[in-house]
């Protein structure tokens, strides 16, 4: 098993469709802010650190909403869409784009920030439990004292349990007519660590002439509850962990005095 993540093939490959593995792209980058603001209430949130930004399906609505962004991803190609979905919300000049990604996010992004966020299962793209903590503590780092940690993800226990095979993606018809059909074939390999790695299958086209690809990208299949052990034993305090739509939820808090 090759402990290598190539994540950037697989999301520069993957990056102009990115809107369609939503059912509604524009509501849910509007459920996005408006969950984000919800939990930034009554925490003196202005300053927002996107330290896995993607398509900016969070950024895009904060700057929208008025919060001063930093977004971040190691994948041109997201930079790219995400870049291109701002101009078109009209909020490109309110928010910075930088290129990295969790482990190098000291050098390539100045603190100190009200809130950091990683949403949209990012974290389990680190395999190596070092890794893991090293990312924690870089976004501790990065916080001010009583700053906001969001980490949205998927809880992989049940999905660990059940190891599904085949998982359903997407169904759209584009406005030139053309199909687009997503769905997943997952392959667990034993550890330790486990992982899972995600076989992406794309179609797209005419019926007459439909063109498939296939890209792959791997998973470290975290349970929330392992991620709220490592938040407390990076210093973190007052863990949460909700559902929303699509994934889990978890928010925590830098102390006052550290
Ligand atoms: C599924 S997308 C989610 C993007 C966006 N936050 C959302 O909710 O739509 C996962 C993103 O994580 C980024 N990513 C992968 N490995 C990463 C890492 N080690 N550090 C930071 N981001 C990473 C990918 O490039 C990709 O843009």
């Amino acid at each position: 098993m090759n402990a290598i993540n190539n994540t950037n093939d697989f999301y520069d490959a993957i990056a102009e469709y990115y809107p369609y593995f939503y059912r509604d792209w524009e509501a849910q980058m509007e459920r996005e802010g408006l969950g984000l603001r919800t939990i930034f209430r009554n925490r003196g949130v202005e300053r927002v650190l996107d330290a896995s930004c993607g398509a900016g399906a969070q950024a895009i609505p904060l700057a929208g909403l008025k919060y001063e962004v930093v977004a971040v991803d190691p994948s041109a190609g997201m930079l790219k869409k995400a870049q291109e979905v701002a101009a078109q919300y009209r909020v490109l000049d309110r928010i910075t784009f930088e290129r990295g990604d969790f482990l190098s996010l000291p050098q390539v992004v100045q603190g100190q920030f009200d809130a950091v966020i990683t949403k949209g299962n990012a974290l389990p793209h680190l395999l190596l439990d070092e890794e893991i903590v090293t990312a924690l503590r870089n976004f501790f780092t990065l916080l001010r004292p009583g700053g906001t940690l969001v980490i949205g993800m998927r809880d992989f226990a049940p999905f660990m349990q059940d190891r599904p095979r085949f998982i359903p993606g997407f169904a759209h018809v584009l406005g030139n007519g053309e199909e687009f059909i997503s769905f997943d074939i997952w392959e667990w390999h034993d550890g330790p660590p486990v992982i899972a790695t995600q076989n992406l299958y794309i179609i797209t086209g005419h019926s007459s002439q439909l063109h498939a690809i296939k890209r792959q990208v791997m998973y470290r299949p975290l349970s929330t509850d392992e991620v709220k052990v490592v938040l407390l034993e990076t210093g973190f305090e007052d863990v949460t962990d909700q559902p929303n739509r699509t994934e889990r939820v978890l928010v925590a808090r830098k102390p006052l005095g550290s």
